[in-house]
């Protein structure tokens, strides 16, 4: 591919639903503490939808604030990329259902399923857009609604996630800009998709009587095997974009991972030895909100002032697939 341009972060936003569930909560509805799920987790609170809110909606207000940051309006988008696994619809695409809440129209808009390493596949493939010149910005987003997915009668799962949606806008840097995408990796291990699934609802197994008697339109999850996984191939990811790039993590300003276990990202900080001080962790706030977590954390630093422009941001996720991918950028 011939590149022309570079890409960077020019907006951030985020949005999290009112209505706020904690462990003390958590614990009047299932056989858990709030002392498991701290230690096992680093999880306190998260962030439920109300009734009448689905994906688009909580997408709508992110992009907002994103559009704002980056100080365009949504008619200057070439692209909307929404990534999510609990969509509005099976069918037609959250992303289509934005873009008319954005009051647009006829430019390609797409949702992509790569569970909780969504948010980097959709900037993964936005950087392609706009090194090739297609494209001038692209709106990328992370949204779920993991509570209208969980399994109540799991408890292994059932205190893990939360909702929330992350939006960034992705722009052409011009020549004199600091900002810019540094390199991207994306991946997936196809051989191990049935350890984290919605097993019903698609066409392997319709829904049915039985398979809502059964829960089968919830989360399932192999948690041991997956905290394996996630340490193994987040630190994969970041090491291939480091070496690619003759970089260590000396000249890294913030880690930002996925927030699926506070274990999880420690132990990814301390193989990459990286200082404690420089990673990002909200997870006690939001829980797991899969492919918004990394979009969030990054809305939420920016906007605190801690992370600054000019910073250089590693960030790594891991999920359903198994996926796994990272992104090098200098905010
Ligand atoms: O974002 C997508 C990817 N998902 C993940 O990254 C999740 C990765 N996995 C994990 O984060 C962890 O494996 C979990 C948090 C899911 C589970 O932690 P764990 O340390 O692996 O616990 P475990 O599943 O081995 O269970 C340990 C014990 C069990 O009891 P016994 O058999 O030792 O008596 C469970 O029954 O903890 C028990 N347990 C609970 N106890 C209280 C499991 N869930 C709960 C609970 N409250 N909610």
């Amino acid at each position: 591919m011939i590149t022309k341009y570079s890409a960077k972060i020019s907006g951030t936003g985020k949005y999290t639903p009112d209505k706020i569930v904690n462990n003390y909560d958590l614990e009047k509805m299932v056989n858990t503490t709030d002392e498991w799920i701290r230690t096992r987790t680093g999880m306190f609170e998260r962030h439920f939808v109300a009734d009448d809110q689905a994906a688009s909606d909580l997408a709508y207000e992110a992009a907002l604030q994103a559009l704002e940051a980056a100080n365009i309006r949504a008619k200057d988008l070439g692209m909307i990329i929404v990534a999510t696994i609990s969509n509005d619809h099976a069918f037609p695409s959250t992303a289509c259902i934005l873009q008319k809440k954005l009051g647009v129209k006829d430019f390609p808009a797409f949702d992509l399923s790569a569970g909780c390493t969504g948010w980097i596949y959709a900037a993964n493939i936005a950087k392609q857009y706009i090194e090739n010149g297609v494209a001038e910005h692209i709106l990328i987003i992370g949204v779920e609604i993991l509570s209208q997915l969980i399994n109540w009668e799991d408890r292994g799962t059932c205190v893990l996630f939360g909702d929330g949606a992350g939006a960034t806008v992705i722009s052409r840097a011009e020549p004199k800009d600091i900002s810019r995408f540094i390199d991207t990796e994306i991946s997936a291990d196809g051989t191990h998709y049935d350890l984290l699934i919605q097993p019903a609802g698609g066409s392997r197994m319709p829904a049915s009587k039985e398979s809502i008697e059964k829960n089968l339109h919830t989360i399932y999850m192999e948690g041991n095997k997956i905290f394996k996984h996630a340490v193994r191939s987040m630190y994969d990811v970041c090491e291939t974009v480091l070496k690619r790039n003759h970089m260590d993590v000396r000249s890294i300003d913030w880690l930002i991972t996925h927030q699926a276990n506070l274990r999880i990202i420690e132990s990814l900080g301390k193989k990459l030895k990286i200082d404690d001080e420089k990673v990002i962790v909200n997870i006690e706030k939001y829980a797991n909100t899969s492919s918004a977590t990394i979009p969030i954390a990054l809305d939420e630093s920016i906007r605190s002032g801690k992370i600054r422009h000019g910073d250089v941001i590693l960030a790594a996720s891991f999920g359903a697939g198994l996926t796994s991918g990272s992104l090098l950028f200098r905010l």
